[in-house]
């Protein structure tokens, strides 16, 4: 060993030759690049002890009909907001056999499983980097770099093209998938907070555990390009790396490690806890964090003109569905469709009930447009959604009344000289 470590400027692992394409080891082991950007974005090699390429003649076929609702038609979301009900799926199947399509646009889909059937097989998408978020569930994710446990609450990021087999714990699973077409999941961050709000990037997880498996078998692959899945078939096992180095990697990312921007006096913007950003989406999670104080801490009414708002309802309260939905729906908010609280919200806002904490954790994926939603979303769609917000004509604090123009102006002439208490110069003692 030398007399002083250093760090390398690339994580590696296992057996490695000095440089990339360099070096006598590499006529012993077989060197696989893996990389976006036509040889010129983020790359890793992988050593094998096999040519990845020993496919065995006259085994690869294409699979018809092989993952149907992953295919499911798409049609325009049009006016309506949808709540989905939490997918229960026909038959047992695995991860990718159970992927149902429920929203896409053209760079960007989002997509349910509840897999109860083990994977005999390996997977590579050839068309999307994949985002998995575990609602439920958890077991081992193994990839050609190596395994990853992961457990609910976990993000998962698996970039395209690169093999892989969920080996599922015994109980339910559920995870809702986010297929990027154009590009790789970037961590958001804003140039005045710096880059460990909302997360830092020590919070991912690569894997590092290298197991080479030097198995002789019949070891099948399926990839999948647009709505084509091919099978074909190697001699030896997949997993056959004796060591990796480079940057575009699989990792874990666990919810409980966003870390929220809150605000006092104000209230943030959905975008404030964005996580991700996607070509055409932004992935954000809204955690358990502190209720804001003297400020709007419901979200406010609001149409987002260029982007199909969909959340994924993980954990907690909801604070402002105000009951309507339950723990693993879905909804989906079309482009200009005005939303906001539901009214027992509102009207805890207005009473000031105010909690201390919001304790939730939703995803929100929201989607460029045009988006379109799938059959099988439509199918899952609550009929009585739309009536949630029904009380707004009905509770006599929200109806009409004649007076109310003449109320509000006298409130407001009243609430003139109103000031928050947390400014400066005001006594808080
Ligand atoms: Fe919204």
């Amino acid at each position: 060993m030398d007399k002083f470590e250093y760090f390398s400027g690339l994580p590696e692992v296992g057996l490695v030759p000095r440089a990339p394409h360099a070096g006598p080891l590499l006529r012993h082991v077989h060197e696989q690049e893996h990389g976006r950007g036509g040889f010129a974005g983020r790359v890793s090699h992988t050593y094998h002890l096999y040519p990845p390429n020993n496919w065995l003649p006259g085994e690869t076929r294409v699979l018809d009909g092989w993952a149907p609702l992953w295919e499911s038609p798409l049609r325009p979301v049009g006016g309506v907001h949808h709540a989905l009900g939490v997918a229960r799926p026909p038959e047992a199947r695995d991860v990718y056999r159970g992927m149902a399509r429920l929203l896409a646009n053209a760079t960007v889909a989002m997509n349910v499983t509840a897999p109860a059937a083990p994977m005999d097989y390996f997977f590579e998408h050839h068309s999307a980097t994949l985002v998995f978020f575990v609602h439920q569930g958890g077991g081992t994710l193994e990839t050609l770099f190596g395994p990853m446990a992961y457990g609910r609450g976990d993000f998962l990021v698996v970039p395209k093209g690169v093999p892989h087999r969920f080996e599922c714990a015994p109980g339910p699973q559920y995870y809702w998938v986010y297929e990027s077409f154009a590009g790789d999941p970037e961590k958001s961050e804003a140039p005045t907070t710096g880059q460990f709000i909302t997360h830092s990037r020590s919070d991912y997880r690569f894997p590092r555990t290298l197991d080479p498996r030097n198995e002789a078998g019949r070891f099948e692959i399926v990839s999948k390009v647009g709505a084509v899945y091919t099978r074909r078939v190697h001699p030896t096992h997949p997993f056959d790396v004796v060591g990796w180095r480079g940057d575009y990697l699989p990792y874990r990312f666990a919810v409980e490690d966003v870390r929220p921007l809150t605000a006092d006096r104000s209230h943030v913007p959905p975008s404030g806890h964005t996580i991700f950003t996607l070509p055409g989406c932004y992935l954000c999670v809204f955690t358990v964090r502190s209720v804001e104080k003297e400020g709007m801490w419901l979200p406010f009414f609001h149409r987002n003109l260029d982007y199909c708002e969909t959340i994924g309802y993980h954990f907690g309260d909801f604070f402002s569905r105000g009951g309507v939905i339950r723990e693993g729906m879905v909804t989906i908010h079309p482009v200009g469709l005005p939303h906001g609280p539901q009214p027992s919200a509102l009207a805890a806002f207005m009473d000031e009930r105010r909690p201390a904490m919001h304790n939730e954790v939703g995803v929100m994926a929201d989607f460029a447009n045009p988006a379109q939603i799938s059959d099988f979303a439509l199918g899952l769609s609550q009929p009585d959604y739309m009536k949630s917000w029904g009380a707004y004509t009905t509770d006599p604090r929200f109806v009409h009344r004649p007076e109310r123009l003449a109320e509000v102006r006298a409130l407001a002439e009243k609430l003139a000289e109103a000031r928050d208490t947390l400014r400066p110069g005001s006594d808080t003692s």
